[in-house]
């Protein structure tokens, strides 16, 4: 007999139903008798004891379905140990829910912050796994994370339309894609749509670099350059600035500009004289269908979960490492941000065939 408990926390992604499904699936397979226990909107559900009983009835048919079926919510980490407005002790009340309904296990479905959470639980004494799950592939201690790939199809196709539009007109084009602190989206999804120009925040720009490309591409008789932008890309200007001080100059933009594509299009237009258009295809990067990749990767990453719940392995992350799935501890990877290298072997591959990164 397992009673486990399953949430999803943070920002969705196309994967995150495949994910539980493999858990529930990979349980109910092995074993007769299985409870599972679905909070309502992430860690919210579980701090205030909203959840529902599930059957295996409700992992059938949800394999393509986007989104999740438990909701979610973003909950941060650092609110976690501060009372919330009733002076109800979240970590506390989260502990009582576990014990309430005799858990195995939690499993845990969620980024960076949810991560961090999922250890603080852990070091309370809970039972805890933790899937990798974000966009953004910026989970320390797995090479890949659910969702990632789905976005960068989504990202990649709405590069490939501005594609048209941008040679039919003559114009630059900024596509603007997820990712405050970690470019991975940005750059796989530029290099698979053909950017001419990829910023992201890991490889500070030179406006003066990203319009010497522009230029260049000009004089050599192309008559579009599309630019894909990361929505933390950063100056090298303002990657010298204290962090207080950027994020004070962050608020005075945001004043003039919706987000970094606005200003660096205003730079470009005041630079070159081309016009420049921004397409922000921002939520639909996490919305729809998981891509085939990502179904087999949750599946994957399910069916592992399954298994460390057979074994009563716990306190760790599911993650696939060197295309084997892999557990790694918890206190050895929360907490860690995984950036892009500027050595990367993509950005060494993307500059050799001539794409700029404005450095
Ligand atoms: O972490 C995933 C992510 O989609 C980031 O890429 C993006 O910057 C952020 O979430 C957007 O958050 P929200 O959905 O809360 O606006």
């Amino acid at each position: 007999m397992k009673r486990i408990g399953l949430l999803t926390s943070g920002g969705d992604c196309q994967a995150l139903n495949a994910t539980m499904r493999g858990v529930v699936k990979g349980l109910s397979t092995a074993i007769d008798e299985l409870e599972v226990y679905g909070f309502d909107d992430g860690y919210r559900g579980l701090i205030y004891s909203k959840y529902r009983m599930l059957t295996s009835k409700d992992f059938s048919g949800i394999l393509t379905q986007g989104g999740t079926i438990l909701g979610t919510s973003r909950q941060p980490f650092k609110l976690m140990r501060v009372p919330d407005e009733k002076g109800l002790d979240k970590v506390g009340a989260m502990k009582q829910t576990y014990y309430k309904l005799c858990l195995d296990c939690l499993v845990i479905l969620g980024g960076n912050g949810t991560q961090k959470t999922a250890n603080l639980l852990r070091e309370e004494g809970l039972n805890v796994i933790h899937l990798p799950k974000t966009i953004d592939n910026d989970i320390w201690g797995t090479d890949m994370t659910f969702g990632f790939q789905s976005a960068v199809n989504v990202a990649t196709d709405a590069i490939d339309c501005i594609h048209t539009t941008a040679a039919s007109h003559g114009r630059v084009f900024i596509v603007e894609v997820m990712g405050h602190k970690v470019g991975s989206l940005t750059l796989h999804a530029g290099v698979a749509g053909g950017a001419d120009i990829i910023l992201i925040p890991e490889i500070p720009y030179d406006i003066d670099k990203v319009v010497e490309a522009i230029n260049r591409r000009s004089k050599a008789g192309k008559r579009f350059t599309i630019l894909a932008v990361a929505e933390g890309a950063i100056s090298k200007e303002d990657a010298k600035l204290p962090k207080k001080e950027y994020k004070a100059k962050l608020a005075e933009r945001a004043k003039k500009y919706p987000s970094v594509s606005y200003k660096i299009a205003h730079q470009i237009e005041k630079k070159t004289g081309n016009e420049v258009r921004i397409t922000v295809p921002g939520h639909t990067q996490r919305g729809g269908s998981p891509c085939a990749y990502d179904r087999v990767l949750s599946t994957r990453i399910g069916a592992g979960a399954a298994e460390c719940i057979l074994e009563e392995k716990y306190g760790v992350m599911v993650g696939i490492v060197n295309g084997k799935i892999q557990t790694i501890p918890l206190e050895e990877c929360a907490g860690k941000l995984k950036m892009v290298s500027p050595k990367d072997q993509l950005v060494k591959a993307a500059k050799q065939i001539g794409i700029s990164f404005g450095d």
